[in-house]
């Protein structure tokens, strides 16, 4: 998968979700370095749990942000959330049990997900905080 470079279409409105977006993506792209033989698998999978981390942290704040400013529909966006968290643990539990998982389509799933999310998911939330921020 080639690197996703981050675009202004897919900005927030809000510095904080977009920063958090921004290093969401480098960390995604940077898998491939992580990862030079291309498969993550047992004890490597610390890469992986790291990014889980990090994506985690990213959705609880924006999840909170969503109840600050009454978004409609939190429930169905946390939802989102806590599927992409399912495939983390997912993930991480086949490669620590040995599964060999190429790092390829690793990145290029989560590359996807992030984009699509953001336009979709996202930008409306960026734009509800904005609005309501006025
Ligand atoms: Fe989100």
């Amino acid at each position: 998968m080639a690197a996703i470079e981050w675009q202004e279409k897919y900005s927030t409105g809000v510095d904080r979700l977009d920063e958090q977006l921004r290093k969401f993506l480098d960390m995604i792209n940077g898998l491939h370095e992580q990862y030079p033989n291309g498969t993550i698998t047992g004890d490597t999978a610390i890469h992986l749990s790291e990014l889980s981390k990090f994506a985690r942290k990213h959705f609880e704040e924006q999840e909170e942000l969503m109840q600050q400013i009454d978004f409609p529909d939190y429930t169905a966006h946390k939802g989102e959330h806590s599927a992409l968290r399912q495939w983390f643990v997912k993930m991480i539990f086949d490669a620590k049990g040995g599964k060999k998982l190429s790092a390829d389509e690793v990145a290029s799933y989560l590359g996807k997900w992030l984009i699509d999310h953001i336009l979709k998911e996202d930008r409306r939330v960026g734009q509800a905080a904005v609005s309501k921020m006025r």
